[in-house]
């Protein structure tokens, strides 16, 4: 069994087989984060889909304070000098204490924002995690637009999917009802939504439309479910 606590925007906290684990921690600065980074103190790994603020948040912090490993591309270890990461790159896997974790495609940038406002550090692709845990399959799309490599994981037995929803900068509703198509999940979850105006969306409403084709589980911050 698992448990993930929607944590607001693409956050999430992750537990069971032996993980204590956050995905895109972006607490600091984020209006729907119910927790601040000063409360995750037992974290052993960290996933960050890509570099931009608002998905690496508080990564270094929570790193440096726990010692926890982060999993992300090469070019973000590199980045996060100091700090222990475990380099994955799109379609590659790696079994860790917990279960095994791959890196999926996404289309979208990563670059981490540097000293002055005009600095954008490479970040290399963005992507996104499918993390096994206990038998059961998670998996966070990151940052992304619809693509057609997301019918692949229709193979591999989603128990859930979280899919950002928000529009602009990623896939909206009708894209993430698509998505839940192709991947055919148990239960989907939408996140990357309403943290900014510009991504303003109605997660009642993909439940509407998407609720045909998985279980839709709207999590309100905060909240978990059990997987
Ligand atoms: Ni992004
Ligand atoms: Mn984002």
């Amino acid at each position: 069994m698992a448990r993930l606590t929607f944590l607001g925007h693409a956050a999430f906290h992750v537990e069971g087989g032996g993980l204590d684990g956050l995905i895109d921690p972006f607490l600091t600065g984020n209006s729907m984060a119910p927790f601040s980074q000063e409360d995750f103190n037992d974290v052993n790994y960290i996933f960050v889909t890509h570099g931009h603020g608002d998905h690496l948040g508080d990564t270094p912090e929570i790193a440096k304070r726990t010692g926890a490993m982060v999993v992300a591309t090469v070019e973000m270890c590199h980045v996060l000098e100091g700090i222990k990461c475990h380099p994955l790159q799109i379609g590659g896997a790696f079994t860790f204490p917990f279960g095994r974790v791959k890196m999926t495609p996404a289309w979208h940038g990563s670059s981490v924002q540097g000293s002055s406002d005009k600095e954008m550090i490479y970040g290399g692709v963005a992507g996104g995690f499918l993390i096994e845990i206990d038998g059961r399959k998670i998996y966070h799309a990151g940052d992304t637009g619809l693509t057609v490599e997301m019918g692949l994981l229709a193979e591999d037995g989603v128990d859930v999917a979280l899919l950002p929803i928000g529009g602009n900068y990623t896939m909206d509703i009708d894209d993430a009802v698509r998505a839940v198509k192709m991947i055919k999940p148990r239960v989907a979850v939408p996140m990357h939504y309403d943290t900014f105006p510009l991504i303003k969306a109605s997660p009642g409403e993909f439940a509407a439309k998407a609720s045909e084709f998985a279980e839709i589980k709207v999590l309100k911050p905060g909240e978990s479910l059990e997987v």
